[in-house]
């Protein structure tokens, strides 16, 4: 339609490889929304007649309804709803749709009306996910565990603990999503195809019926930038790394040799062969698409990287992974809720781990540190300690005197006396009652955080649902606009 200057059609093989109808699926909607933003801003700016206006206006509500099928004889969806508009309504009428505007504003439009949703509901999800990592924390919270360092044990610890870290990378993830979105919501229309157009449009007006917060004002800027879908990617990627982080603790975590976890049956597989497999498959496919989002956000740097200015059909590129990280994204939040909430602990297991090795090292050099003697010569004392232990293969508590006698040669003030009454009043107890320091795993620190976190999720949650219904009331409120400006013909 667009080839005016030439006399044949594009080659056919060309055209089926540059078509980007099928990745535009997801966005008619928004096409449609778009052009009947323009059309109404075109009418009431005298620059085409209220009658060709009402009956683009119809039309574009009429494909709302449709079906539209991907259609690969067209450049894309701009093309093809405004081939179905000159169609239906011959080019006097429906051929002035495209006035004053430019594919090149219309697909940064188009895009943006669809991430600022994606934004919004990837946040909504999110922040049910933060709540139910700390309400699960909450039931968790006298729940020892051993913590890890370099995957060896490390402290004794609290499985609330590690769920409230992650539900604080998770805020994290949800505080820079929800900033983003005002880069996002921005309106790129009326820029035309780079440096603007002669005709007396009015930016602003579109502006406020779609509900953007501004204007994007350079047209070159407005048309030629991608950096918001980068930042989203950027941002995605970011998220689901530290999901995947999770994925794989529950993972390692639901093996025989640990055990500290099981998922729900109906979260995971089995082998075709091994009839006693049971494979934490969703949690394995959460770690792989994590690959697939950061190749996604790489897939759009590399695509941006030194493009020229002004649009390039390069960027058409975008869609795909755009909306491929967006689709993971929410899935896996979504899916991980669930997981969570059916999540089997296994409470004791963890406890008598954590009670086998040498976890409470520290708080036994600290005990001794607190005695007066240097936290170092306490270390050495306690490395000796467990070396003897390792050696007779007993527990700190079985040591005798005689035994651990070598350990404090290092200091005069520490007798093996002193040290064996040190050793057994230090428990797994009173290890995390005397853990005091800010956000450690103590008891008390514990309570605090959840307390804390539950008071602040509760003011999230109103401002992503305050957020989401606003655009969905726009949306609504617009399309009734569109209706009552019809009927009234
Ligand atoms: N299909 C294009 C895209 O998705 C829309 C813009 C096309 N503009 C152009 N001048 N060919 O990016």
């Amino acid at each position: 339609m667009y080839r005016s200057r030439f006399n044949v059609d594009l080659n056919k093989y060309s055209l089926d490889y540059t078509s980007s109808t099928t990745d535009d699926a997801a966005i008619i909607l928004y096409d449609i929304i778009g052009s009947q933003a323009h059309v109404l801003m075109l009418y009431k700016n005298n620059i085409i007649p209220k009658n060709d206006s009402i009956k683009i206006l119809i039309a574009l509500e009429e494909l709302k309804k449709l079906k539209i099928k991907n259609n690969l004889k067209y450049d894309d969806v701009h093309e093809l709803i405004e081939s179905m508009i000159i169609n239906k309504l011959g080019i006097k009428c429906g051929g002035k749709m495209h006035t004053g505007r430019s594919r090149n504003d219309q697909i940064s439009l188009d895009l943006r009306l669809k991430l600022r949703e994606d934004v919004n509901m990837l946040c909504f999800y999110l922040i049910d996910l933060i709540d139910v990592l700390i309400l699960l924390a909450n039931k968790n919270k006298r729940t020892i565990m051993p913590l890890y360092t370099h995957l060896q044990q490390a402290q004794i610890g609290l499985f609330s603990h590690y769920l409230l870290s992650y539900a604080d990378s998770l805020l994290r993830d949800f505080d820079r999503l929800y900033a983003s979105y005002d880069r996002i919501n921005e309106c790129p229309l009326g820029s035309g195809p780079i440096g603007g157009t002669s005709m007396p449009i009015d930016r602003k007006f579109i502006m406020k019926k779609l509900k953007f917060k501004k204007l994007i004002s350079n047209s070159i800027d407005a048309t030629s930038t991608r950096d918001f879908v980068v930042e989203y990617l950027s941002l995605t990627s970011i998220l689901m790394t530290n999901i995947s982080r999770m994925a794989e603790d529950f993972i390692i975590w639901s093996t025989s040799e640990f055990s500290f976890i099981e998922l729900a049956d109906e979260f995971t597989s089995t082998s075709s062969i091994m009839p006693q497999k049971k494979n934490c498959d969703v949690l394995e496919i959460a770690r792989g698409k994590t690959s697939c989002v950061i190749g996604n956000n790489i897939c759009v740097l590399t695509i941006l990287k030194s493009l020229p200015s002004g649009y390039n059909r390069d960027l058409q590129e975008i869609k795909k992974p755009l909306w491929s990280s967006s689709e993971i994204s929410i899935q896996t939040i979504f899916i991980f809720k669930m997981i969570l909430k059916s999540l089997i602990i296994k409470k004791s297991r963890m406890r008598s781990i954590s009670s086998e090795g040498y976890l409470t090292s520290l708080d036994i050099a600290e005990a001794l540190v607190k005695k007066k003697i240097a936290f170092r010569t306490a270390h050495k004392i306690v490395g000796k300690l467990v070396q003897i232990a390792y050696e007779l293969n007993k527990p700190l508590s079985k040591l005798t005197v005689n035994e651990i006698k070598n350990s404090v040669e290092h200091d005069n003030h520490c007798t093996p006396e002193l040290l064996i009454k040190i050793i057994n009043s230090v428990t797994l107890e009173s290890s995390l009652s005397n853990r005091m320091s800010y956000g450690s795993s103590g008891f008390y620190e514990q309570e605090k955080m959840i307390d804390e976190r539950l008071k602040k999720i509760k003011s999230y949650k109103l401002k992503i649902n305050k957020r989401r219904n606003e655009i969905k009331d726009a949306i609504t409120n617009f399309s009734a606009e569109i209706k009552k400006t019809i009927n009234r013909v």
